[in-house]
């Protein structure tokens, strides 16, 4: 699916839709735009009022006449207008106006390892509805892996491991592409929700959606590794009387919690290793894995990893925005395209 490098370099800006966040690239600019994937609408009038951190913020305390949208849903743009709307609220005028001046605007945009050819064409026609003529696109594995710097372009494995909001995707790479991958429908979303069905069944506790962050940090001496500190005390609301209470949580409870859908990434791990040629494994034993992606941070999942598979785990530099980095790197012309053409005698 990935388009040919000298297409991307032709490309002015790139964007990459998440499920949790969006981020754009403008060529010659930088990274201009990272912020949630989320906007407020005002349902009598359809007027846009928030998007991005603003938006995000009044997830669960708007009058019954303002609604929080996330038009990303599951690594896949669900509501094609709403997301060409919020897009161009964060892009702003000046950029947009300056990308407006582009004769043949062209964009390119990640989009999740073996997404299906509709959740291709929403991301083609949102990039269109903002004056693309033309879109490419990009596998996210292949742009997280150039965003982080690995090698490969060479004849030797690489690992990696975007973990995202909505799916955790897991390949190998040899020589410029993809030799076996696994997309797991498990991310962030699904380790937030644990953790707030876990305080509910057992606490009989509600959690406000944006307390988890806190929690996690919480959890945090050691995360989800076994020496950190034992309990810690959280506030919420009782589900019954709906009346504001604190508790002290055992975070060894939380870690058994949170086990659940990481236990699904890990066995796409092995499927990903089993497929995979014995040489190509040997050369992974020595690299190890390398992490990207915003929930690469959940403290402790790179300790959990190491312990479950025995290789090195690595965290890259700034994993959330390796994706959008790598299409960057690739819309500059920094790459250098690797020739696989028959030897000449
Ligand atoms: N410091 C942190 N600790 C734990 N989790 C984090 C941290 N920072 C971000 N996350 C999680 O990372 C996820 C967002 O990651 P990312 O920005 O890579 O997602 P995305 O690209 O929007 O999603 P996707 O690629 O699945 O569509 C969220 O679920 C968030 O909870
Ligand atoms: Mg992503």
């Amino acid at each position: 699916m990935t388009a040919s490098l000298e297409q991307l370099r032709r490309c002015h800006f790139a964007v990459d839709l998440g499920a949790a966040r969006t981020r754009v690239y403008v060529k010659g600019s930088g990274l201009v735009v990272d912020q949630p994937s989320v906007a407020a609408v005002n349902t009598r009038t359809g007027a846009l009022i928030a998007v991005g951190e603003f938006a995000e913020r009044m997830t669960g305390r708007t009058p019954h006449y303002i609604r929080v949208v996330r038009p990303v849903s599951g690594g896949t743009v669900v509501d094609i207008e709403m997301a060409q709307r919020m897009l161009r609220h964060l892009l702003g005028d000046k950029m947009r106006r300056s990308l407006r001046r582009k004769p043949r605007l062209r964009a390119a945009a990640c989009t999740p390892h073996d997404s299906d050819p509709l959740a291709q064409r929403a991301t083609i026609e949102t990039l269109v509805g903002l004056g693309a003529r033309r879109v490419e696109l990009v596998d996210t594995l292949i742009a997280a892996a150039v965003g982080c710097g690995l090698p490969v372009e060479r004849a030797e494995a690489t690992m990696i491991m975007v973990c995202g909001a909505a799916a955790t995707q897991v390949a190998v790479l040899s020589l410029g592409s993809i030799v076996t991958a696994e997309r797991i429908p498990v991310g962030g979303e699904a380790v937030d929700h644990a953790i707030v069905q876990h305080l509910r069944q057992q606490h009989a506790l509600t959690l406000p959606s944006q307390s988890v962050r806190p929690l996690q940090i919480a959890l945090s001496g050691n995360g989800i590794t076994s020496s950190g500190p034992t309990s810690t005390e959280i506030h919420g609301r009782d589900v019954a009387t709906g009346l504001p209470r604190s508790v002290r949580i055992d975070t060894a409870a939380v870690r058994d919690a949170i086990q659940t859908p990481l236990t699904a990434v890990l066995d796409g791990i092995g499927k990903v290793l089993r497929e995979c040629p014995p040489d190509l494994v040997a050369d992974l034993a020595d690299r190890g894995i390398m992490m990207v992606g915003g929930s690469a941070l959940l403290p402790g999942l790179d300790q959990m990893l190491r312990q479950a598979t025995g290789m090195p785990v690595h965290i890259a530099e700034r994993p959330d925005v390796c994706a959008v980095r790598g299409l960057g790197e690739m819309l500059e012309g920094r790459i250098e395209p690797l020739v696989l053409d028959p030897l000449s005698a």
